[in-house]
């Protein structure tokens, strides 16, 4: 069942057109990647499926309802939470306040919410007094993503979890992606790190210059010869 669908979406930056149609659907339990480099859109198209910034074209439906006009704060109560780009954790705040920061969408904190978050993320946990500024890249990855849980999310929108990140934390972080999954929780995932995220996913889509250039199933995706040049080092 479709959850999330864009439909011939442009977006822009004052006169900078920066998504140029772009047309993506997402099913109930998926996990679907957004390839692309740096500047394709990736990002423009989450804020605008958020409603940080809205479609000047196009439609934008959440269980088959229109949401292209609708705020931020309302998009992210109908269990929309995305995750940003660069965590983007409030430094001088705790790891606790920052999980409670995530959850003001719904008024207050679960108690159960956050156990499963601490279930997810034992390292969050241990360091919940800690201030968020203090972290390692990878522990605020962490916190960014389960600060976003905390807002219940149906979908949760990630933008490049992996980002500057050892492999082996990769490995971690996209461990955790899966199990996520495995909640219940579809995810569209943002990524440059093509490998990786195919393979979490049965298919995934490649956005280029502000449009989608292919779609098709991860197994053909990383045997694309375009793919494996600009994203595989080949
Ligand atoms: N705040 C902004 N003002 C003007 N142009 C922007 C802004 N943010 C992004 N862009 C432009 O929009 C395009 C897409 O950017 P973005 O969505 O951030 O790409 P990606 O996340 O794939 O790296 C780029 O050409 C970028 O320069
Ligand atoms: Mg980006």
């Amino acid at each position: 069942m479709t959850m999330l669908r864009l439909d011939n979406v442009h977006s822009y930056y004052g006169n900078i057109h920066a998504l140029k149609g772009i047309s993506i659907n997402v099913d109930q339990g998926e996990v679907v990647p957004l390839i692309g480099s740096n500047g394709a859109g990736k990002t423009t198209t989450l804020r605008t499926i958020s409603g940080l910034m809205h479609p000047r074209e196009g439609t934008i439906e959440l269980h088959g309802k229109s949401i292209e006009k609708t705020p931020p704060h309302d998009i992210t109560r109908l269990g929309v939470v995305q995750s940003p780009e660069g965590r983007r954790v409030f430094p001088r705040m705790t790891v606790l306040e920052n999980l409670e920061m995530g959850a003001f969408a719904h008024g207050k904190p679960d108690a159960q919410e956050l156990d499963r978050v601490y279930g997810l993320f034992p390292r969050l946990q241990e360091r919940q007094s800690q201030k968020a500024g203090t972290l390692s890249g990878g522990e605020q990855q962490m916190l960014a993503m389960g600060r976003a849980l905390m807002g219940k999310p149906e979908i949760l929108l990630l933008d490049e979890p992996s980002m500057g990140l050892s492999p082996i934390l990769v490995e971690t972080i996209f461990g955790i992606i899966r199990e996520i999954n495995g909640r219940g929780i579809t995810v569209l995932l943002v990524e440059q790190n093509a490998l990786m995220a195919l393979s979490v996913a049965n298919r995934g889509y490649v956005l280029q210059t502000g449009e989608i250039v292919l779609s098709d199933t991860a197994d053909n995706l990383r045997k694309d010869e375009s793919v494996r040049k600009a994203y595989l080092g080949e």
